[in-house]
């Protein structure tokens, strides 16, 4: 079984979770690319979708799903996106398709994080993975430096302008023993927007393509 289809059953495995009548929150990447295949199957039954970059949303509407904006929305039942790394206390790292930020944001308005990977994306500890962080232009240089002295190796994602203008520093060789931690404390560096650890709202059910089948975590 390749990648992909692993990547493909875990994405129509979340089918399951998306109730009728609801919108529903949209992640980003090749993996929920698989999903918004699987929910076309179902747009006549359910109101829409917001979704969490411009990639999804242009997919979203060509398969004739109604994209809402978030601010006109009150609640999100489901949201469902993939992760570069998570570990088994659901913690992830996000953000290797530079939407973090409009996930993180739809991931905060969901009731439940619907997780979808490949098997290759579990992990015990996170970090292998470099870890994205979304910086306003200006501070770049600041920020880079305000990482290096917390023990990782910013490297800039050059010719990456994310969806809201901004830019990607992607941090090598952080071994993140506390995710919830890390997180709060690279959010606090001025010019951070957001960082791709999602551990303080981590996901509800990961859902694991494997060459066995699709298997449900929960914790
Ligand atoms: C997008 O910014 C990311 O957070 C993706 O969710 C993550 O990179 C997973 O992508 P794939 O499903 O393409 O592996």
């Amino acid at each position: 079984m390749t990648q992909d289809e692993m990547k493909k059953a875990a994405g129509w495995a979340a089918l399951q979770y998306v109730k009728k009548d609801t919108i529903v929150g949209v992640g980003t990447g090749s993996t929920v690319n698989h999903f918004i295949d699987a929910l076309a199957t179902m747009k006549d039954d359910i109101e829409g979708a917001v979704s969490s970059s411009e990639a999804s949303t242009k997919k979203l509407i060509e398969l004739g799903i109604e994209v809402f904006d978030l601010n006109s929305v009150d609640m999100i039942d489901v949201y469902v996106d993939g992760a570069d790394e998570i570990n088994d206390r659901m913690d992830m790292i996000k953000g290797g398709g530079a939407a973090l930020t409009r996930e993180k944001i739809v991931a905060a308005v969901a009731k439940q994080f619907i997780c979808i990977v490949d098997n290759t994306k579990q992990v015990s500890i996170l970090g292998e993975f470099p870890l994205p962080v979304e910086v306003i232009p200006m501070a770049r240089s600041y920020v880079a430096r305000e990482l290096v002295k917390l023990g990782g190796d910013p490297v800039y994602r050059q010719g990456v302008v994310t969806d809201n203008g901004n830019v990607i520093l992607d941090v090598y060789n952080m071994q993140i023993l506390d995710p919830k931690v890390m997180e709060t404390k690279i959010n606090a560096i001025v010019g951070v927007v957001t960082n791709g650890l999602f551990a303080n709202r981590g996901a509800d059910v990961l859902l694991v393509g494997t060459p066995e089948g699709v298997k449900t975590v929960t914790l």
